[in-house]
């Protein structure tokens, strides 16, 4: 059974992951969506809101699902017995730190592949930081997110205002 990890931040998951996550989708026969620390960035949304928005996102696909994991990605994907790790990217100006984390983890567990998947166009000038800048300042940013969770999200930035 091919298992594959989708890794990231999703404060909140946009357009742009939910394309890469049904794209995954078709490839493997489970994707885990999983929400991690990225110690360079201080979160809005709780982890256990990431993970809530994530699974309202993907309740059309069966074979995906969403957890936390508060520690290394590679001891996350070794836990599940997964061996791919999937990453979206957007511009060159990804690929830097991509390459760098692909890198890093590969040294970390050389059992591990890191698979690249280039963002469709449609999506690729969206990010999460981009969603909530707009959204803070008064923005539509309707058609950035899934629409399951834009009520949501829309809600929680309103609040915090
Ligand atoms: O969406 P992001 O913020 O670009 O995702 C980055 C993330 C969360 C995937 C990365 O920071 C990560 O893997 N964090 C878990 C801790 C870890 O394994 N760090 C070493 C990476 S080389």
């Amino acid at each position: 059974m091919s298992i594959a990890v989708y890794p990231g931040s999703f404060d909140p998951i946009t357009c742009g992951h939910l394309d890469i996550i049904k794209r995954s989708s078709r490839m493997f026969d489970e994707v885990i969506v999983a929400v991690l620390n990225n110690s360079s960035k201080r979160p809005l949304f709780s982890a256990v809101e990431r993970v809530r928005l994530i699974e309202k996102s993907i309740a059309g696909l069966p074979n995906c699902r969403a957890m936390y994991f508060d520690g290394l990605l590679v001891d996350f994907v070794k836990q599940q017995g997964a061996s791919v790790v999937i990453k979206g990217l957007r511009a060159i100006s990804d690929f830097e730190y991509e390459f760098q984390m692909a890198l890093l983890n590969k040294k970390l567990n050389p059992d591990i592949e890191t698979l690249f998947m280039v963002t469709n166009a449609n999506y690729s000038y969206i990010s999460s930081s981009i969603v909530k800048e707009i959204a803070d300042l008064g923005g539509n940013f309707a058609d950035l997110l899934p629409s399951e969770i834009y009520e949501e999200v829309k809600q929680k930035i309103e609040k915090g205002r």
